[in-house]
């Protein structure tokens, strides 16, 4: 299968996971744990259903999306993904440009193998960057400087990884970063030829292992940290005290990201936040978390209009952003499905994955009778009585 015959997310997967070797398919595709969270992520969408209206003029239909001032092409934008060159060269550059190209956002990772300057440098658009934030504030306030020098429009700090989730695949595939060669890797390397050569050691022969090159010590010249260890000094030390010294020192949109409750989405608001991104990390954090889908309904009842509330976790069909849109979020993020992308087809199979989604929701919007996306609501879902007890909040 090539790209022009992958007609959804899922046939993208596909592609993704023949091409990639197991300790990078894993990676991707996994959740913590039992993979409990990870699979109800997709669950909970089927218990949602739709209210189509007919014989609604939808000719003039429009995907724009306001959101902070800007006017997204999208309902949805590209979720920061670190380790994300394991999936096509300079996997960075490419979910950038494709973003740009398509006029969504994209939020780039603390833990990118490509240097957060160089992305800023050399791809128009929106750009957003994704904080994992040291508690040791010297370091955090440096990578918060250089984002902020770099003109990245938007910072969503991580607040779901206070410890890194239990994720026993990478230990079984050893994986690691900076990438370190095993015997079991060689072999499934050599196995994946194409992954193997137009990948990794393209990676390898222009700048090197693959490694989080934001906590390199030196980026073009200057000293910018000192070692990996001081991006993760003490995080499981943070607290919201953090997030109101955040709002202190940097100058644009703030968002927190991981948030799965109405008491801490109230938190945020509280210490300045101007969105929260309702997450549980692709189910990749807390095994047994709730999917975002869930909780949308408090979160939307206790401080909705007030910050902006943004989702992700489980996206792969137009008709699931359209779900989270109806059920009060104001925009959407996808991880995954721009990484299959990737490796599917580099830049091109990222700007199929966004025009595959795109698409959907167009057609879900038309099929729901919705013109725009700021007239769907709860109207465009069937009645609250049937909506199951888990989801009654609204
Ligand atoms: C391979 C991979 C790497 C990720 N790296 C980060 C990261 O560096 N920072 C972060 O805040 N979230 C990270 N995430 C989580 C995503 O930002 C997002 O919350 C999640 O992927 C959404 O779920 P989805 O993949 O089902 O769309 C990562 C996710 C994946 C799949």
């Amino acid at each position: 299968m090539n790209l022009e015959h992958a007609y959804n997310i899922a046939d993208l997967r596909e592609i993704a996971r023949r091409r990639l070797p197991r300790v990078a398919w894993d990676f991707l595709e996994r959740g913590a744990e039992d993979d409990i969270t990870l699979r109800r992520n997709r669950a909970v969408f089927d218990e949602i259903k739709l209210k189509p209206r007919t014989l609604v003029d939808v000719s003039g239909r429009s995907l724009a999306t306001s959101l902070f001032g800007a006017t997204y092409n999208a309902p949805f934008g590209i979720a920061p993904t670190g380790a994300a060159g394991l999936y096509c060269f300079e996997a960075d550059m490419a979910l950038a440009r494709a973003a740009e190209a398509a006029g969504i956002p994209f939020v780039l990772s603390t833990a990118s193998f490509v240097e957060l300057e160089r992305v800023a440098r050399e791809v128009g658009g929106s750009k957003w960057f994704q904080l994992y934030m040291s508690k040791e504030r010297e370091s955090a306030g440096r990578l918060v400087r250089r984002a902020a020098d770099a003109g990245f429009e938007a910072l969503a700090v991580t607040t779901d990884v206070p410890v890194i989730g239990n994720r026993e695949f990478n230990r079984r595939n050893g994986f690691e970063v900076p990438f370190r060669l095993n015997v079991a890797n060689a072999i499934d390397g050599a196995l994946h030829p194409r992954w193997l050569v137009d990948v990794f050691l393209r990676t390898l022969m222009t700048s090197g292992m693959p490694r989080f090159r934001n906590a390199d010590a030196n980026v073009d010249g200057r000293i910018v940290a000192k070692n990996l260890a001081e991006f993760r000094a003490r995080r499981d030390a943070l607290d919201w005290s953090d997030l109101r010294w955040l709002r202190e020192i940097w100058p644009r949109k703030l968002l927190a990201k991981g948030i799965l409750s109405a008491e801490d989405a109230k938190q945020a608001l509280e210490n300045g936040v101007d969105g929260i991104v309702v997450s549980n990390h692709g189910g990749r954090q807390l095994d047994g978390a709730p999917s975002p889908i869930e909780v949308l309904p408090e979160i939307v009842a206790a401080v909705g209009g007030r910050l902006a509330i943004l989702a992700d976790s489980g996206f792969r069909r137009g008709s699931d952003i359209v779900k989270a849109l109806a059920l009060g979020a104001d925009f959407v993020f996808v991880g995954r499905p721009a990484l299959y992308g990737a490796a599917a087809g580099g830049e091109a199979g990222v700007a199929h994955a966004i025009g595959l989604l795109r698409t959907e929701v167009e057609r879900v919007m038309a099929l729901i009778g919705c013109p725009t996306v700021g007239a769907l609501d709860a109207n465009f879902l069937t009645p609250p009585e049937d909506i199951p007890a888990s989801m009654a909040g609204r």
